[in-house]
């Protein structure tokens, strides 16, 4: 439904919000990322401090992005701006989203590559299926080096990871174009509960035939002495990367939602459905990978190899390997849709160009920046556009916008978000929007006044200087 002469559509109901800010936050960050952290930080003290930031930080600054661009109703920066003429307050303030803009567009980028990778496992999954037959294990008869090599295989050859991108790319184009209703919704309705379907069946297949026990004491041992600088800022940088949080994402995404919306209720249910995802992806693949003999820390190949090699000794292997990559998919998507829709919104309102045309200049845009990440694995290896800056020396082009994003963009759009709105905006004006009274109001307020950019602050300066 359009709200009259703001030309803007909404979403058409409360749970198709929910669902599309959920599939906004559930995604490779907690399928991929997520275990990947946790296994290289440690397990269980990383977990804890996780849930804790997500608590502490996450929540209130996701409520607080989330009731500006409900407040504005528009694209991220001109809501920004909306909310400070509306508090006599200077709309300046309004280059905090547009750096979250440009920065959705960097995350999208490089997030397109993963996707891509993700469609490469769907086909490997696929393929195996028709050879190895459903009942056994997969990649039947395969020695676990082959398995393993699938992905180097894949980085090696630089049309395959181009085109894989691009089709990542091009599948969420297709449904930004198609606007709210139509395609954003439409892609969070139909996918986000097929996606929670076989999430629940893969957890419960890792229970029964993998390591469980291993997995709950790995993940949920609170071992303090573990708990260093380092495992802190990777902790609150995937709480930041799993809500969609500090780039105007959220933001947009509250620009669409209808006045009668309860804010702080419904950032609740987001920020609750993203962390119980990332738990429960922990629980479905370290109980796999453990009953494997596989190592917890394979970072960011353990979904991709060390996932697959489990595959091979389990029963119905091939099928529900093929069923987790089309599941992780599926969250993929409904997230990448959210990260091309913050920059896209912005061009359409800004430059009064039809959306198919913004989603294909931001699209285009995106395409080019990706090749250079997609190519970073093999041709481009030696590459090091930021090794004047000593944290990022030895990271490739990939690495580059992914630490850049994560470690500036991110944290800086947050505490910009909490000093406008716990400072700046009239409090009048947020208290209409955030649906919190009594002490619960209290103690969101001094959260984002105090607590958040501080933390924020502190922990952004150990991680670049410390
Ligand atoms: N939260 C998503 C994930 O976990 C990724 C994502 C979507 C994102 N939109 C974002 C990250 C905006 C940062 C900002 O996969």
């Amino acid at each position: 439904m359009a709200v009259a002469g703001s030309g803007h559509e909404n979403w058409s109901s409360r749970s198709a919000f929910i669902l599309a800010a959920v599939g906004s936050a559930v995604g490779l960050g907690n399928m991929w990322r997520f275990p990947a952290e946790a296994g290289e930080n440690g397990g269980g003290a990383f977990v804890l401090f996780y849930i804790f930031c997500v608590l502490l930080i996450g929540l209130p600054v996701l409520l607080s992005e989330i009731l500006v661009g409900r407040h504005g109703q528009a694209n991220a920066p001109e809501s920004v701006r909306r909310l400070a003429r509306d508090s006599n307050a200077p709309e300046g303030w309004s280059v905090l989203a547009s750096l979250g803009v440009f920065a959705a567009f960097l995350i999208l980028s490089f997030y397109c590559v993963v996707g891509g990778w993700v469609l490469y496992y769907v086909g490997v999954f696929l393929g195996d299926l028709f050879q190895t037959g459903l009942t056994g294990g997969a990649f039947e008869g395969r020695a676990a080096e082959d398995i393993e090599g699938l992905l180097p295989g894949m980085f090696g050859d630089g049309a395959l990871m181009v085109g894989l991108n691009l089709g990542f790319l091009a599948v969420t184009m297709f449904f930004v174009a198609r606007g709210i209703a139509s395609g954003i919704e439409w892609v969070a309705v139909y996918l986000m509960p097929v996606f929670f379907v076989l999430f629940l069946g893969i957890t419960i297949y890792g229970a029964f035939t993998g390591n469980f026990g291993q997995a709950v004491s790995y993940l949920f041992t609170f071992d303090f002495s573990k708990l260093t600088g380092e495992v802190m800022l990777a902790a609150v940088g995937q709480a930041f990367f799993s809500l969609s949080l500090g780039v105007a994402g959220m933001m947009t995404y509250g620009a669409y939602a209808n006045r009668d919306t309860n804010l702080a209720e419904t950032s609740g249910i987001i920020a609750g459905a993203d962390t119980a995802v990332a738990m429960l992806a922990g629980l479905a693949i370290f109980p796999i990978v453990f009953a494997a003999g596989l190592s917890a820390s394979a970072g960011p190949g353990l979904m991709f190899q060390s996932l697959p090699i489990a595959f091979q000794a389990m029963p119905f292997g091939s099928l529900i390997g093929l069923a987790f990559f089309i599941m992780v998919f599926f969250a993929a998507l409904t997230s990448s849709v959210s990260l091309l829709e913050a920059p896209t919104a912005y061009v359409f309102e800004k430059f009064g160009i039809s959306r198919v045309a913004a989603t294909l200049i931001v699209g285009l845009g995106a395409a080019i920046l990706g090749i250079l990440s997609a190519l970073s694995f093999n041709e481009l290896a030696e590459f090091r556009p930021l090794a004047f800056i000593p944290i990022f020396a030895e990271a490739n082009f990939f690495d580059a916008l992914d630490g850049v994003t994560a470690k500036l963009f991110m944290p800086i759009g947050a505490i910009l978000t909490c000093i406008f709105v716990g400072w700046v905006a009239d409090a009048k004006l947020i208290d209409e929007e955030n649906g919190l009274d009594g002490v619960l109001h209290q103690t969101w307020r001094a959260l984002v006044r105090y607590v958040c950019p501080l933390a924020l602050a502190a922990i952004m300066l150990v991680g670049l200087f410390g």
